[in-house]
């Protein structure tokens, strides 16, 4: 039986990257979208006959709950979860209204329910499985505009570094990828002179591709064996850790 991955937001951008990635390894896919419907379509054709589609608004409890008994009738079984889905909400503290700042942290709540019930299936059925967050270079750095954003980016790593403590001894590993400026619909919306900005402060001289994110993520899906509750950084040389 192959080995089964599941990827949030893999309709586009770096969460796309990784399913593509993830079946060149030799995953079954399953790939959440939200709304991208055709995207994620042609995403997961691309990825082999055997993927299957998970229709889930992650910040949605009970679509996240729907979501795992899908994935339970699907395949019965997940060894690798990568947690990629995200948005931000660009404002400053001072323009930001209290529905935008919970727009924005709704995501966590999902994600960590995502996990809490994945792990199920990894613990007692399996007694393996690892989990991939995608997290950013900006939780560490912060970033103007988006503080939100930056703190729902730490709390990831903060799961990661918790979860993998949790976990002791359970053959499970939790590993967090922080990508740096990457070329996504995600970066397309920023203002020229913010990226000139950002682009200066990359020693690279670019911005990232989402492969280059997912190939780090398809290694620690696939090997890595002995990596886990710590964070690993893809952004050109931008930040060190
Ligand atoms: N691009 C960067 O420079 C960068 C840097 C650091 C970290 N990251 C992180 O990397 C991840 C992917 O970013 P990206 O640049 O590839 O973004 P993107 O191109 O905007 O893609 C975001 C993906 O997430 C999905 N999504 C968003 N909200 C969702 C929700 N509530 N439920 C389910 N799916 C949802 C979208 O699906 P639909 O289209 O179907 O809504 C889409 O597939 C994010 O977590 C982001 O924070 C990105």
């Amino acid at each position: 039986m192959r080995p089964v991955a599941i990827v949030t937001g893999g309709s586009r951008g770096i969460g796309a990257a990784c399913c593509l990635a993830l079946a060149g390894e030799g995953f079954r896919i399953g790939l959440n979208y939200r709304s991208s419907g055709d995207e994620a379509e042609k995403i997961l054709s691309a990825c082999g006959p055997d993927g299957f589609l998970l229709k889930a608004d992650l910040a949605d409890i009970d679509q996240v709950e729907a979501m795992v008994k899908d994935i339970k009738t699907q395949a019965g079984r997940v060894d690798v979860l990568v947690n990629n889905a995200g948005y931000s909400i660009n404002s400053t503290i001072f323009t930001m209204s209290m529905e935008e700042f919970d727009r924005q942290r709704s995501m966590m709540r999902g994600v960590w329910y995502l996990v809490k019930r994945v792990l199920r299936t990894m613990m007692f059925r399996q007694s393996s499985g690892k989990i991939i967050n995608i997290s950013s270079v900006t939780g560490h750095t912060g970033n103007p505009g988006q503080i939100p954003y930056t703190m729902e980016k730490s709390a990831m790593d903060a799961l990661t570094k918790s979860l993998a403590r949790e976990l002791s001894g359970k053959n499970i590993q939790v590993n967090s990828v922080a990508p740096g400026f990457i070329d996504t619909e995600m970066t397309h919306i920023l203002p020229e002179e913010i990226k000139d900005r950002i682009l200066q402060s990359i020693p690279a001289g670019r911005m990232g591709k989402p492969e280059e994110v997912a190939e780090v993520v398809a290694f620690l899906a696939a090997k890595g064996s002995y990596i886990n509750g710590t964070v690993i950084h893809v952004n050109g040389g931008m930040y060190g850790g």
